[in-house]
């Protein structure tokens, strides 16, 4: 699918979108009059007979002329409530409607879809990425229809000469930051026995060769050689040997900076291990590597915009499975760090090899630290579906993330972090045990383990993204993984070049 932006007044494409507010006049439309007599009565009598009045998600397709062309209605809801969240629903209802109707080649106009405090550029951005976001689907193990899969060739969008440029440039970053979250979906949704710790570290070196960023990976005798006892400790119960992939990007002239560093939580398969999950919790965790899959995919859409900055990415990978010697409860594992960590219950595996990369860390000195993690079902029992848990002890930084995520769509909202829940975690043999003595507080308290492994840093802040790892009913996304993670951790990026 391809986006242009062109300043014209009237749309070439064989499909045009009227995007209309509710109690707006279609007659009013800089593109209704342009429109067939024919086509315009139809329409017309629709608003008439108030078959059509603008609500959200209201939908008229109606097909005109000789040469298949189709005239779309879609409703925008309320004006004084249209905002920046309402724009990435409509942007991406646009294709839904787009795919549903094999309309292959669509236009709208830019301003239909004006925000309030919002920058052409901005705009831009938002409506290409989520454009993408709805584009995608996961067909790898589907049989092709006939026909092939429904697909979008081109969105035209335009606008004014004056906002031509920004438009672009938005359209342009938006369109690398949509495809790179797609590409997050990609590897989150691929199946536990197609993803192991060593695949997901061979697409981390893809992605690196294709956009522009190094990577090495350490392999279990590396693990071994330097201690990290997590993240051999939690791989044991595998056939699938773990891995830790270290991505590395630098702008030319800019090897040298301070960097960022980015964690991803890289379980390819999380059974439980000996605790192991009851039925319905097993299913979707092929995709608890999608923290890692939301490091790769930031570096490749960091690389590719040559943003002017210094980032790490760093994955630690494992399986987690019960077999004659997985790790058991009781356990001690000594982590790279040199603390032990009593094993309470091997389901709370992520933070086991989070400590491991978080220690790692400490040699890059970074100015800043964010692991992304599907690391607590009580993340989601805090939040539902509609946002990550945001966790630093640093509230300054919270708040700074919460803004950009709001802004970005990748939606994080705050919990607690205060030092007296680091009482939660202190180990009774060990140094610290991996689940806390409390059943309450399950988000926060797997964020008190993690800082017990990020005291060295500047700033740290761990993003739970276990609530907002699948798609859900109304966001017009395909169903599967949501590439959490991706958009926030570039608008950080963007934000600090
Ligand atoms: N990967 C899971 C968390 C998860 C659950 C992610 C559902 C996405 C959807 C994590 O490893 C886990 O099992 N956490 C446990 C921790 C507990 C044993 C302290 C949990 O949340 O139950
Ligand atoms: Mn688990
Ligand atoms: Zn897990």
């Amino acid at each position: 699918m391809t986006i242009t932006v062109r300043a014209a007044t009237a749309p070439s494409a064989r499909a045009i979108f009227l995007l209309m507010a509710q109690g707006a006049d279609l007659k009013q439309h800089p593109w209704f009059k342009r429109l067939p007599a024919a086509v315009q009565q139809t329409a017309l009598a629709l608003v008439r007979a108030r078959e059509f009045t603008g609500k959200t998600d209201e939908v008229r397709v109606i097909p005109f002329g000789s040469a298949a062309r189709t005239l779309v209605l879609l409703g925008l809801g309320e004006r004084k409530n249209f905002t920046h969240r309402q724009a990435m629903l409509v942007a991406r209802k646009i294709i839904v409607v787009a795919k549903q109707h094999k309309l292959l080649d669509v236009a709208l106009t830019f301003a239909d879809v004006q925000v309030s405090g919002w920058s052409a550029e901005q705009l831009g951005q938002l409506l290409a990425e989520n454009f993408q976001l709805a584009h995608y689907d996961y067909t790898r193990y589907r049989t092709v229809p006939k026909g092939g899969w429904p697909q979008v060739k081109n969105v035209q969008m335009l606008c004014s000469a004056n906002a031509l440029r920004d438009v672009q440039r938005g359209v342009r970053a938006g369109t690398i930051i949509g495809q790179a979250t797609n590409a997050a979906r990609d590897l989150g949704n691929t199946p536990g026995s197609d993803m192991t710790p060593t695949l997901l570290a061979n697409a981390a070196v893809t992605a690196g060769k294709r956009m522009g960023f190094t990577v090495t990976i350490l392999k279990k005798d590396a693990l071994e050689k330097i201690g990290m006892g997590g993240v051999l400790g939690v791989a044991r119960g595998s056939e699938h040997p773990p891995t830790f992939s270290i991505l590395e990007y630098a702008a030319p002239g800019h090897e040298k900076d301070t960097p960022i560093v980015y964690i991803g939580k890289g379980v390819t398969f999380d059974s439980g291990g000996l605790n192991v999950k009851p039925d319905t919790g097993m299913y979707e965790m092929h995709m608890d590597m999608s923290g890692g899959a939301a490091v790769i995919s930031a570096l490749s859409a960091i690389a590719l915009l040559q943003l002017p900055v210094r980032v790490i990415g760093l994955i630690p990978a494992v399986e987690n499975m019960a077999a004659g010697d997985a790790y058991r409860p009781g356990d001690q594992l000594r982590s790279l760090s040199g603390k032990t960590i009593e094993v309470m219950h091997t389901d709370a595996e992520g933070r086991v090899i989070l400590a491991d990369a978080l220690t790692y860390a400490e040699r890059f000195k970074p100015s800043a630290v964010i692991d992304v993690a599907t690391l607590t079902g009580a993340a989601i029992g805090a939040l539902g579906q509609r946002a990550s848990a945001l966790l630093s002890p640093d509230e300054n930084f919270s708040r700074e993330l919460q803004e950009l995520s709001e802004q970005s769509g990748d939606f994080g909202w705050p919990l607690p972090l205060w030092p007296e829940y680091e009482a939660d975690v202190q180990g009774t043999f060990g140094d610290v045990a991996n689940s806390a003595k409390t059943r309450w507080g399950g988000a926060i308290t797997a964020a008190a383990f993690l800082w017990q492994f990020a005291k060295k840093h500047k700033r740290w802040a761990h993003m739970d993204i276990a609530p907002t790892m699948t798609t859900i009913d109304g966001q017009h996304l395909a169903k599967g993984s949501a590439g959490a993670g991706v958009r926030l951790l570039v608008a950080y990026a963007r934000a600090h070049a």
